[in-house]
């Protein structure tokens, strides 16, 4: 619970009260200190080595991800995991690597099952991002910190390769819709032998504790206010900006830009800490636990769509979901029908403005062959540039049912009381030395070791 004072301003005095604001902005670069421990150390302490790999890797994978820096265990909100980039630069020439990023506490995961961010094979020595060089097999996403999860340990591994790997493996198709790897059966299968660097950072999403300290002198009681990055409250409610689908769709120009025709009914859909209705906004820390969508007028031997895109993602469609063959419309959750893309949390880049993400439920004129290879290669590469030209492919139609909402993530700017909060060293050592209760490993938790850019 205390993880989350590393958020907090303190403010005047009097009371003990927390009030919780939702930052949907960041302020700063998270820079971490130099630590001592080296790589095999590191890996021991948080416990990667010997549960999830019998021998540490030997040298240092240079991490960071698009707001913080990944140091060997430096724990990240998890608003700024999008976008790792990852280098070596003590690669050979004439060999290949194959770069895993796997949260070792992702769901359904135990030491023999990881849950894979990312999978990059075939990739050359370089100066640049290796992420994006080599063959994707499993597009790079945020990881699944659920909330309450506990802590996620995100992990990037770099193998030196025997021989190239045939991209174009069945299985590794298979790869990008489960997420799901056992490191040991594969690295075995395709002579992963020289595991050569590796780094990683921790995080977490944690419900917001009412967080009250009784015993405190009466100098001591102050008021806090904290800021959340890493925790939240309650569900969200917001009133519907429309009154129906067609003329939300309509106000966010995404008839007839994107659908030609909008859907007449409405989809239900549920985030497990917020609610989708006709246009609001989320946050985006809310989007990460989709819970289910409904729609209850379903025809019983019907087959069923379901797409959530980004309108202002990569192409203008960029893939959140994609479920084809779904028999039961009343309660869709992740998994349900032929998963073509597996949702993952649709954290927006940094900057890029206001996203619109739709949610649309298409009904098939049949089955779909959900392993043709048009849609094993999209589970690899999630974009649809033209949508209509998607839907004609596939006879879909109209969309019967949807829902929309809108999220950002901005820079912060002068205005916003967010900025610069997380990671503060001097507010973390202050509100340690004022608890006088706090022991290393809290202080860790909290980053002191973390300042401001
Ligand atoms: C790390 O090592 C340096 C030099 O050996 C030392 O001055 C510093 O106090 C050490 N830091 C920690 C956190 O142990
Ligand atoms: C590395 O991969 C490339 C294709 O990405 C391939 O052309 C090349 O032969 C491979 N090199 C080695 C040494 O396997
Ligand atoms: C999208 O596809 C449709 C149908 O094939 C086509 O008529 C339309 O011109 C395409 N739109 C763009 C922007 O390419």
């Amino acid at each position: 619970m205390l993880s989350l004072l590393f958020l907090i301003g303190i403010h005047g005095t009097i009371g003990h009260t927390v009030h919780n604001k939702e930052c949907t902005c960041i302020g700063n670069y998270l820079k971490v200190e130099n630590t001592n421990l080296s790589v095999s150390e590191a890996f021991e302490k948080y416990d990667i080595t010997p549960k999830y790999l019998p021998v540490p890797p030997k040298y240092l994978l240079e991490g960071k991800l698009v707001s913080a820096d990944v140091k060997l265990g430096n724990f990240v909100p998890p608003i700024r995991t999008a976008d790792p980039e990852i280098k070596y630069s003590k690669g050979k020439n004439y060999v290949n690597y194959t770069i895993f990023i796997i949260d070792i506490d992702g769901p359904g995961c135990d030491p023999y099952k990881g849950y894979l961010v990312s999978l990059v094979i075939n990739v050359p020595k370089s100066e640049n991002n290796l992420i994006l060089s080599g063959d994707s097999i499993v597009p790079v996403s945020p990881p699944m910190v659920k909330l309450g999860s506990g802590i996620h340990r995100t992990v990037g591994l770099l193998y030196e390769q025997e021989e190239w790997i045939n991209p174009d493996n069945v299985e590794l198709f298979e790869l990008a819709r489960t997420r799901n790897i056992n490191l040991w059966t594969f690295t075995k299968k395709y002579h992963l032998v020289d595991l050569v660097a590796g780094n990683f950072y921790r995080t977490e999403l944690d419900y917001c504790a009412d967080w009250k300290k009784e015993d405190l002198n009466d100098d001591l009681v102050f008021k806090v206010t904290v800021y959340s990055f890493n925790c939240q409250n309650g569900i969200l409610k917001s009133k519907k900006s429309c009154e129906s689908v067609p003329e939300a769709f309509r106000n966010l120009n995404i008839t007839p830009n994107y659908v030609e025709v909008a859907p007449k009914d409405i989809l239900e859909v549920d985030y497990s800490t917020a609610k989708v209705n006709l246009g609001n906004f989320i946050p985006p820390l809310r989007l990460v636990d989709a819970k289910t969508i409904s729609y209850n007028k379903g025809k019983k031997r019907g087959y069923y769509t379901l797409l959530s895109i980004d309108f202002d993602g990569e192409s203008n469609g960029k893939i959140i979901t994609l479920l084809m063959n779904i028999r039961n419309v009343e309660n869709i959750v992740p998994t349900s029908g032929d998963v073509i893309v597996l949702f993952t949390p649709p954290l927006p880049a940094l900057g890029s403005g206001v996203h619109r993400h739709g949610k649309l439920l298409y009904e098939q004129k049949g089955h779909i062959d959900a392993y043709q290879l048009d849609l094993l290669k999209l589970s690899r590469y999630p974009v649809i540039p033209n949508l209509t030209q998607f839907t004609k492919t596939y006879h879909l139609g109209n969309p019967v049912a949807g829902n929309v909402y809108i999220t950002e993530l901005r820079h912060c700017d002068g205005s916003d009381e967010c900025s610069n909060k997380d990671g503060s060293v001097k507010q973390c050592e202050r509100l340690c030395k004022i608890l006088s209760n706090c022991d290393s490993d809290q202080i860790d938790k909290m980053q002191c070791g973390a300042h401001d850019n």
